[in-house]
């Protein structure tokens, strides 16, 4: 008797389980192919490029390298069997959907809107941070990778796990676009501390409600260190902190160091 009962209550979470998963799969299924009416690209013919600035924003300051690869040709950004599989996409003429075929509007708006041309929402691209990106720094990144070599990589087909698909539905993997206020003006290029850390992200992950806390007080030359090399004052990798290729420029190390000493100090990332 007692076995039965056990078999029908395993039965029965078994079935709960199931229904679950399908629950998240049905409901979830739609999620990705919502299609947005953002506004649509520009062209930024005033804009001033400048390749070498393009390069410095991708490789290292804007940190575009860490999820499309240092050659621009691609790199996983989600790998794991239960969240899902996700790529940052190839951006070099080596990839017809992309680089062959974008004009300056079509990646202006993919960068500071975080939508393809056909208005799909791209995932996990972090364009909240560059949504206020000034006019020059977009078209400098665009000059830089308009410029790149072509690359030809395969790409694996992108899949969300059960996992990855709860994340959606809680919003703790999300389509930057639909978090973009339409009163950010585009090219509003904020001025001062903030600037350097919303387009670094770090405000992403040390901000007010990001995840990582406010690191401890360190001198500048431990600061810049960290920085460049990814690693924490005592040595041990950050695996949240990219490696830059290129190292930081000491403008924006200041500019960082000062905005998080004095959210140290006040014991606020406002404080930045
Ligand atoms: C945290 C990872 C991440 C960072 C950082 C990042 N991207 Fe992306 N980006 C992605 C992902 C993932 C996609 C594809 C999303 C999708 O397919 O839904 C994407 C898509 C794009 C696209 C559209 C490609 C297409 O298939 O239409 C462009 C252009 C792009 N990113 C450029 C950049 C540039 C330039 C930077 C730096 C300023 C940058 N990205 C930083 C993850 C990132
Ligand atoms: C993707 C999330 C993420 C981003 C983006 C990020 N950080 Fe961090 N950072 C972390 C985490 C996690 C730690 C480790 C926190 C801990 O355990 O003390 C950390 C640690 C630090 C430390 C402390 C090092 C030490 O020795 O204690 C500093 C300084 C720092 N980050 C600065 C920055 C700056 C500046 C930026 C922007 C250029 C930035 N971070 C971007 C997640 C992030």
């Amino acid at each position: 008797m007692r076995k039965a009962l056990l078999v029908a209550a395993a039965g029965a979470l078994v079935l709960a389980v199931l229904a679950g998963v399908a629950y998240v799969y049905v409901t979830t299924r739609d999620a990705v192919q919502v299609r947005a009416t953002g506004r649509s690209g520009l062209a930024l013919t005033k804009a001033r490029a400048s390749r070498d600035r393009g390069e410095y924003l991708y490789q290292t300051a804007a940190r575009c390298a860490a999820c499309h690869a240092r050659d621009l040709g691609g790199d996983f950004v989600l790998r794991s069997e239960l969240v899902g599989t996700l790529w940052g996409p190839n951006l070099t003429r080596g990839n017809p959907s992309v680089g062959a075929t974008y004009g300056t509007a079509d990646f202006e708006r993919a960068i500071r809107r975080g939508l393809r041309p056909d208005g799909m929402r791209l995932l996990m691209m972090p364009s909240l941070d560059y949504a206020a990106m000034s006019d020059d720094d977009v078209a400098s990144i665009i000059a830089y990778i308009r410029a790149a070599p072509a690359i030809e990589r395969p790409v694996p087909p992108f899949r969300l796990g059960v996992v990855g698909r709860l994340m959606l539905l809680t919003g703790r993997l999300s389509f930057d676009s639909d978090r973009i206020p339409d009163t950010i003006p585009p090219g509003a290029d904020p001025s001062g501390g903030l600037y350097p850390a919303r387009i670094a992200g770090c405000l992403r992950c040390h901000g007010a409600t990001g995840p990582a806390p406010l690191p401890a007080s360190v001198d500048r030359g431990t600061f810049a260190t960290v920085l460049d090399t990814g690693r924490d004052r005592n040595g041990r990798a950050i695996s949240d902190h990219a490696v830059p290729s290129r190292p930081w420029r000491d403008a924006d190390v200041d500019v960082l160091f000062h905005c998080f000493q004095s959210a140290v100090r006040s014991g606020s990332p406002a404080g930045c």
